[in-house]
């Protein structure tokens, strides 16, 4: 199977372990129909020698969806995005931004962005075993490299391939001494190496991502670049993305409440449920719902006391928005903090 979705990275959600699941991304549409999303990583070895479908499933409605690889030998990552591609996933994405000890040790992540040849072979093979666009994460920099002549070096070496789209994380990753969520948060912030790659490379779709926590910022941010990727923020504050179409996309459409994410969501739990899921690993994506509003501390609480237990249904989910009924206010404030 092709895919025939297109592909408006204006605003994408970032790739994330154990969060970015297919239950996540299937609760992020239900608040957005236009954002790009990103799989988890998924390494070559796991895809090549694991079980593929609890690797690559996903539901209909996640398009457009690109999978996220992680690994450095051209033959298996052309191999993996051949089986993303007949999957029906719209791009695959090469990581070179994860910073953790256990994917430098097989040369995966943000230690390749000091072998640009190699990732330039990678991507150049990737490319001829698929249609889909085949696209790069990474970060500004890692370690002692000299920041943006290093970038420059990197991004260059890759977009003479042909690469054309490349997701930068706006801050270094520095491989020794600090743990993968400090390097999430300590090394500072750079978005103007990211304009300015925008500026030397005009012809490249350049995404931005870090930091990055409202709709506002990212209507500011692309002002100097083509697109950009929220992580966290759209995690911990899901509410976030039920404007996305309309403010980023200019879509005309009346902007969906929080009770019909709630109601549509009841009704995949449902399904899923029914399929032999437990009710906690669907609602842990939803806990940030009514972030921001009068009771949603309740409607946290109640799902994190309740959803784990076994046979936990529905009526958990049912009991936290009766909760919020309770508090004066919830309702009115329905739309209101996107
Ligand atoms: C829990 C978690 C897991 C992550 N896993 C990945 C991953 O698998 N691949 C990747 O490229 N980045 C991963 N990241 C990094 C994010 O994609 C993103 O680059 C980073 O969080 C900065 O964006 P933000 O400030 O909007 O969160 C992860 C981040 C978090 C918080």
């Amino acid at each position: 199977m092709t895919s025939s979705h297109s592909l408006d990275r204006r605003f994408t959600l970032a790739p994330m372990m154990e969060w970015s699941t297919s239950d996540c991304r299937t609760f992020w549409r239900l608040l957005t129909k236009k954002a790009v999303l990103y799989t988890e990583m998924v390494t070559t070895g796991a895809l090549l020698h694991g079980d593929k479908s609890r690797f690559l499933d996903y539901n209909a409605c996640e398009h457009p969806l690109a999978l996220q690889l992680g690994g450095s030998d051209p033959i298996a990552l052309a191999e993996c995005a051949r089986i993303a591609e007949d999957w029906g996933y719209d791009e695959v994405n090469l990581n070179c931004g994860c910073p953790s000890d256990r994917v430098q040790n097989g040369m995966i992540g943000a230690c390749l962005m000091a072998e640009p040849e190699l990732v330039a072979d990678c991507i150049a093979s990737m490319q001829n075993a698929v249609k889909i666009p085949v696209t790069v994460k990474h970060r500004i920099g890692i370690d002692d490299m000299e920041d943006y002549e290093g970038l420059v070096k990197f991004v260059g070496t890759i977009a003479e391939t042909g690469c054309h789209t490349f997701i930068v994380h706006a801050r270094k990753a520095w491989l020794k001494g600090l743990s993968p969520k400090e390097n999430r948060e300590i090394p500072p912030l750079q978005y103007d190496k990211v304009y300015q790659l925008k500026q030397d490379f005009p012809h490249l779709n350049i995404i931005i991502n870090g930091g990055i926590t409202t709709l506002a910022q990212s209507k500011n941010l692309l002002e100097h670049v083509d697109g950009v990727m929220i992580g966290r923020e759209a995690y911990s504050n899901p509410y976030l993305l039920a404007q996305v179409d309309q403010q980023i996309y200019g879509v005309d459409r009346p902007v969906v409440s929080r009770g019909e994410v709630m109601q549509k969501f009841i009704q995949y739990c449902d399904e899923e449920l029914a399929n032999g899921t437990r009710l906690n690993h669907l609602t842990r994506h939803i806990l940030g719902l009514y972030q921001g509003l009068p009771g949603a501390r309740q409607f946290r609480r109640i799902i994190s006391e309740q959803a784990h237990k076994p046979n936990a249904g529905i009526e958990v989910l049912e009991r936290a928005l009766a909760v919020l009924n309770e508090v004066p206010l919830a309702d009115n404030l329905e739309t209101g903090n996107a």
